[in-house]
């Protein structure tokens, strides 16, 4: 052991080990902890960026690195009227392929077409919904969180997410109400036999 690390060791026998835990900020920032459990925009923001809504839901601008979330348009969804490249149906036959376009904001499947809902808080979005109408959609697959909606399709991983708790499901809806606003109507999905 080199004499640097024995010093602050020796150091904190000498004085007791209170002076010589890291102050908490210290600790937080060389962990980065998820922040607490209860309901928060904070705790919402931390969910939302580390399972992947991004990915779908948010428009791509390309870089030298490759294609990165362009937050301009965060959340925004697929773009209204951007028309879609052409899509060979027998790629998508049962049990063949499942396509996205390059930004992931459209996917074809079997389902036919979806693409990806607007997440932020303009009216185009979420903007009208309840706490309940995102549990519904979050937890049940209903389409803007209404009973009868129509089920949300794949590839919207609402199948997973209904495992989060109320709390983080509070802190995400939080989350998205703080999210600005960006008026886009997303198309409605295009079913397989239009293809
Ligand atoms: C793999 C792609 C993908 C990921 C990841 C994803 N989504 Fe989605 N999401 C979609 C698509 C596509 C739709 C639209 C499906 C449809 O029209 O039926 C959708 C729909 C939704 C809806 C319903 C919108 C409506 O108008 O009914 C909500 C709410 C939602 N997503 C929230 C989230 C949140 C929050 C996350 C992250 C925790 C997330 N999504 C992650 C692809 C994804």
């Amino acid at each position: 052991m080199k004499w640097n690390t024995i010093l602050p060791i020796s150091m904190c026998v000498l004085f007791g080990l209170i002076q010589c835990q890291a102050p908490e900020s210290t600790q937080t920032t060389a962990s980065s902890p998820a922040p607490g459990s209860a309901v928060s925009v904070d705790r919402g923001e931390y969910i939302l960026m580390t399972s992947g809504c991004n990915d779908c839901h948010t428009p791509k601008k390309m870089t030298p690195q490759g294609p990165v979330p362009d937050m301009d348009q965060f959340l925004a969804g697929y773009p209204a009227g951007r028309p879609m490249p052409e899509i060979d149906a027998s790629l998508v036959a049962p049990g063949q392929w499942v396509l996205f376009t390059q930004d992931l904001l459209a996917a074809v499947g079997p389902w036919g077409i979806s693409y990806a809902a607007n997440l932020t808080s303009h009216e185009t979005g979420i903007g009208t919904w309840t706490y309940d109408n995102f549990k519904v959609a979050m937890t049940e697959g209903k389409h803007k969180g209404m009973e009868n909606g129509r089920p949300i399709l794949p590839p919207m991983p609402w199948q997973e997410m209904k495992r989060l708790t109320d709390d983080d499901l509070r802190s995400l809806f939080a989350y998205l109400k703080s999210v600005p606003p960006i008026d886009n109507v997303v198309p409605d999905p295009v079913p397989p036999t239009a293809l």
